[in-house]
């Protein structure tokens, strides 16, 4: 048991309280930063005079083989100390004696956890962006190739009105677009520096906040101290951020699992994305769908249990908030884990596009269309509805589509129906007469298209930090 406290005890910390307290078995994630943070720490130092300048290249030098030697896998990083700050500070003083026992000045492991977290985070915020991004290629290609593909839109998981499948794929383009917009946001707002702030009061060393912000790529210091060691928000936005993007898989995922299923058969899942079954030999299960629906309650446990945490802390640090890393950690984990198998998933998945045409096909969603018609030729809408739903009715008896009734059959609910109605209720017509912006018609989504291509182009629109 290797602790920085000992010296106000006067006897050893129980074994169990050691290890309950002990954080070493998930912090030493963030090492490098933790270690990357101490030397723009020790850099301020020197450069305010607080320590000579020799005094800081000897603690540089020693950070630097520490990183070194833990990257390469020579020093291992052990469950004796008690968190990865002791760890760093213990192995410091090992190597290069005292003036190691200086590299803490003007700091408190309070700042430092705050610092060190931030720091990983925003690399973590970054990568989950740059997965998103390859998801939305893969998403782009898919729409690309498919902007005449016919297949139903659903509401009420009914089948509504005719779209396209590059239209239906736009929609989750939007969903991820937005999500790495949120990214951006927490990106920008949690870029504030809290290394400086001490245990809770600031430090009454002469420290260069604004350097140390600085060095480390942050906007500035934060500039109350006290918010500055006990802060989550920006882990609570993040867990909120990752939250949607599940949701989104989530609901992406349940849509796989419907058209892969013997009644829809929309998709293929690849063989290298799908298990079978250990009993029944002609199983082909959508599992990785199925496990990134599921994981979705988890990386929403993660956002509940933080919010919980932190809603009866009084300022400043308290202990509770040694519990905002397994969460956040497991939720980054899980969400980019996610991401990138759906991306793959995704980028495999083949599209049945006669079964999908066939089911727009069979479901009566020309139905609008042939409303739509009668109101072009001056009757009222409610009227329309009124006829159509009838000729429905007929066809449902006769087990017939609407576009394989004879125009004798049209003429005799409506004597406005001329040849013409073939035409206007055809799947293509349907589609492509919905030229709105948003719409699924072929020259509005080629317009998209174009948009989202240069999203992914231009950096500044396409969010990456
Ligand atoms: N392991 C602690 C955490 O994660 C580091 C800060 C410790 N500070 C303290 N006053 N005990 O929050």
């Amino acid at each position: 048991m290797a602790q920085l406290w000992g010296g106000r005890f006067t006897k050893e910390t129980d074994q169990l309280v050691y290890r309950f307290n002990a954080s070493i078995s998930f912090d030493q994630k963030f090492y490098r930063q933790d270690i990357e943070g101490s030397m723009a720490h020790v850099k301020m130092l020197a450069k305010q005079g607080i320590l000579t300048g020799e005094e800081g290249e000897q603690i540089l030098s020693g950070l630097q083989s520490i990183l070194h030697d833990v990257e390469d896998g020579t020093l291992p990083i052990t469950e004796e100390y008690e968190d990865i700050h002791s760890f760093v500070e213990a192995n410091l003083i090992g190597r290069i004696g005292d003036v190691g026992k200086k590299l803490h000045t003007g700091r408190s492991r309070n700042d430092q956890v705050a610092l060190d977290m931030r720091l990983y985070t925003r690399d973590e915020v970054e990568e989950t962006d740059r997965l998103l991004k390859e998801l939305l290629k893969v998403l782009l290609r898919i729409m690309e190739e498919n902007t005449a593909t016919i297949m139903p839109g659903f509401t009420h998981l009914q089948k509504a009105q005719p779209i396209t499948l590059a239209h239906h794929m736009g929609a989750y383009f939007e969903m991820f677009k937005r999500d790495r917009s949120r990214l951006r946001d927490i990106r920008a707002r949690m870029n504030v520096c809290p290394l400086g702030a001490g245990a809770l009061a600031g430090t009454t060393y002469p420290l260069d906040r604004d350097y140390t912000a600085e060095l480390l790529g942050f906007d500035g210091p934060m500039q109350n101290s006290m918010d500055a060691v006990s802060d989550r928000d920006y882990l609570i936005e993040y867990l909120s951020a990752m939250s949607t993007i599940m949701m989104h898989l989530s609901r992406f995922s349940e849509e796989i699992i419907i058209w892969n299923t013997n009644e829809y058969q929309f998709v293929e899942i690849d063989d290298g994305y799908s298990t079978g079954s250990s009993i029944m030999p002609q199983k082909k299960n959508p599992d990785i769908a199925e496990l990134v629906r599921g994981k979705t309650g988890r990386v929403y446990g993660a956002l509940m249990s933080l919010l919980t945490t932190m809603k009866g802390i009084p300022l400043a640090y308290n202990k509770d908030m040694q519990e905002d890393k397994e969460l956040v950690f497991d939720a980054i984990d899980t969400t980019k884990g996610c991401v990138a198998l759906f991306t793959g998933m995704l980028d495999t998945l083949t599209f049945r596009k006669d079964r999908m045409s066939d089911s727009a096909k069979k479901g009566f969603t020309n139905a609008t269309d042939a409303a739509d018609y009668l109101v072009n030729h001056g009757v009222p809408f409610r009227d329309a509805h009124g006829i159509v739903g009838r000729l429905v009715l007929y066809c449902i008896d006769k087990g017939k589509a609407l576009d394989a009734l004879t125009l004798e059959e049209y003429r005799a609910e409506s004597p406005v129906f001329g040849e013409d109605i073939y035409d206007a209720i055809s799947m293509e017509t349907c589609v492509n007469r919905r030229l709105t912006v948003g719409a699924p018609g072929q020259a509005a989504m080629e317009q998209v298209i174009a948009d989202y291509r240069r999203y992914l182009t231009d950096e500044k629109k396409g969010c990456i930090f």
